[in-house]
């Protein structure tokens, strides 16, 4: 029997190239290979409070990217969380054995507290079992996930084990994160410090969807220092991401010479940024293109999206009704 494999994104606006290398890479690959789930994680998204529409958009913007990636709907499932209210009833299950004190301790609640103090609610509190139904409601054991989700799979594992302890049966596997490189990837923004991410800003991130003069704007603006000062010295952090983001669209060899240039302290850091713009173009050209096609073809979206939700439901409905029976939930 093939392995299942869970994962997803919320859509908050478009795809970029965390989303892809963090993730979307990796489902590509994963499809010929196990047994893939793959959804668009809009009851997630509830949590910032999108307007309907902008909601609406943002689920039909990752359907069409994840199709203009290569996920391939005849290989793996794919589906949109709201469909499957399954998802919502093994949530319910999960929180009843989630304790405040760990909720509280999630390295990415602590963050949405820092950055959104104005709207601290039980979505976000609870965000980490709403991501354990997900990935136990089709008994998942890999989840392709960029890093900054390695603590929700830690939580996934505790959640499961304590619901099979509680009820005396190993039923929910373990998942782990997974990732076709050796470590989990994290992706660099252009601000000059930590992850791209669309909460850090449109500047900070190339979109698959962005046209190369685009791409070409934002990378001449990335942040950058007066040069190095010393030979072989150790990179600022603004400039290691941007070696990290050449490490990921360019080839070894070009890596090599900037390293060696900036080694030497020969590097000009206008070169340097054309060379990766055109690399990250030459990356994102071929998906870009297959975006705006897929875009216009309303029918063979609403057949994925209906197909890949009764497939889901179907694994979703048989571990609803085992669970119900574990719990105690069982006709007189
Ligand atoms: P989200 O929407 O924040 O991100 C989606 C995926 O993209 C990865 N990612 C990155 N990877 C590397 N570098 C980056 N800069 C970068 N930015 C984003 C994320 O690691 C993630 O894999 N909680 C999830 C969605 C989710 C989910 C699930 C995932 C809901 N339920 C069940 C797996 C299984 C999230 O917020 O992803």
């Amino acid at each position: 029997m093939k392995e299942t494999v869970v994962s997803g994104i919320r859509p908050t606006g478009k795809l970029h190239l965390g989303n892809y290398f963090g993730a979307v890479s990796n489902f590509v690959k994963m499809q010929h290979e196990y047994n893939c789930y793959f959804f668009i994680a809009d009851l997630h998204s509830l949590t910032t409070h999108p307007t309907p529409q902008d909601l609406n958009g943002y689920v039909k913007h990752v359907l069409v990217e994840y199709l203009a990636c290569g996920i391939d709907p005849e290989a793996c499932t794919i589906y949109i969380q709201s469909d499957v209210p399954e998802v919502a009833e093994l949530y319910l299950y999960l929180n009843m054995n989630a304790y405040l004190g760990e909720l509280e301790r999630s390295t990415s609640f602590k963050d949405k507290i820092r950055s959104h103090p104005d709207n601290v609610n039980a979505g976000l509190l609870t965000y980490p079992s709403l991501m354990a139904a997900d990935i136990l409601l089709h008994h998942a054991t890999k989840v392709p996930v960029g890093k900054d989700q390695e603590q929700h799979l830690e939580m996934t594992r505790t959640f499961g084990n304590r619901f099979n302890r509680l009820y005396n049966k190993e039923y929910f596997p373990e998942a782990y994160a997974f990732s076709y490189s050796d470590k989990l990837v994290k992706v660099p923004g252009l601000d000059g410090k930590g992850k791209m991410g669309k909460s850090e800003g449109d500047g900070n991130c190339i979109y698959l969807a962005d046209s190369p003069e685009i791409i070409r704007k934002k990378v001449s603006r990335a942040v950058t220092d007066g040069g190095p000062t010393a030979e072989n010295q150790t990179k600022p952090e603004a400039i290691q991401n941007l070696f990290d983001l050449m490490s990921i669209v360019s080839s070894p060899d070009t890596l090599a010479h900037y390293n060696d240039l900036y080694n030497k302290m020969a590097i000009r850091y206008g070169d340097f940024k054309k060379q990766l713009a055109e690399d990250m173009i030459i990356a994102n050209n071929p998906i870009r293109e297959r975006i705006e096609d897929i875009a216009n073809d309303t029918d063979y979206l609403r057949k994925v999206a209906h197909t890949g939700a009764e497939k889901a439901r179907e694994s979703a409905q048989k571990t609803i009704k085992e669970v119900r029976e574990l719990i105690g939930f069982k006709p007189f």
